[in-house]
């Protein structure tokens, strides 16, 4: 498993030679839409977490441009079916096996509508086991005592949470977060983006660093293998 990240929420997860994107959301973000062209990002599949527009932005441009199956919550998903994408909804707690590996949609504690009022259903995050490797990407949420029900069915090799706080849990929610879950590897997200959730990474770093815990924080366009 190899995970790319591209700025914010947005991942590229290639899992035996399938592309998994994760929130597409570049052409928006300051930090990543001169860094990282739309046109030379390839996916099989695009899992949005929620609606939010710093999540599904680039959704339906890439989902056209590769023929791309988005999965994600049942209103999500109707909403880029009616655009003529392939689909595959899901819900809360559910499990599919998909050809790259098993997806689970998890709570997540937070909003979700379309940047045009449109309701995007409760939002979520995923637990995606392929190759061997498990990892939960949390998406948007507060701390939750949720995350207790994740080890009970999964072991994780990698967490991947948001810490920009402001709008998600923010670095300390995130450290009890990674207890909660039993995941001590994190990759760090959603943070930088807007003036809001900016973090200063050394402090973020060493806070994890003194929990025994290890919190990457990618350059965009890095990539990590699991
Ligand atoms: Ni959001
Ligand atoms: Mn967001």
């Amino acid at each position: 498993m190899k995970i790319t990240f591209y700025g914010h929420n947005t991942l590229l997860i290639k899992i035996k030679e399938v592309n998994v994107l994760i929130d597409p959301f570049i052409s928006g973000n300051p930090l990543s839409k001169d860094k990282v062209d739309l046109s030379t990002i390839k996916a099989d599949y695009i899992l949005l977490t929620h609606a939010h527009q710093d999540h599904v932005l680039d959704a339906e441009a890439i989902a056209k441009a590769n023929d791309a199956v988005i999965i994600s919550n049942y209103e999500i998903a109707m909403y880029y079916q009616k655009k003529g994408i392939e689909v595959h909804p899901m819900n809360h707690g559910g499990n599919w096996d998909f050809k790259f590996g098993r997806v689970k949609y998890v709570n997540a504690v937070h909003t979700s509508s379309f940047e045009d009022g449109t309701y995007g259903g409760q939002p979520g995050g995923f637990v995606i086991e392929g190759e061997h490797k498990t990892i939960y990407i949390a998406g948007d949420t507060a701390l939750t005592m949720d995350m207790k029900l994740i080890p009970l069915g999964a072991k994780l090799d990698l967490a991947i949470l948001p810490i920009g706080d402001n709008f998600t849990m923010g670095i300390d929610d995130a450290i009890i977060a990674s207890d909660f879950i039993a995941c001590d590897k994190i990759l760090g997200v959603h943070y930088d983006t807007f003036g809001y959730i900016e973090i200063d990474h050394d402090e973020a770093k060493r806070k994890f660093f003194e929990r025994d815990k290890d919190l990457m924080l990618l350059e965009i366009g890095e990539s990590i293998e699991l």
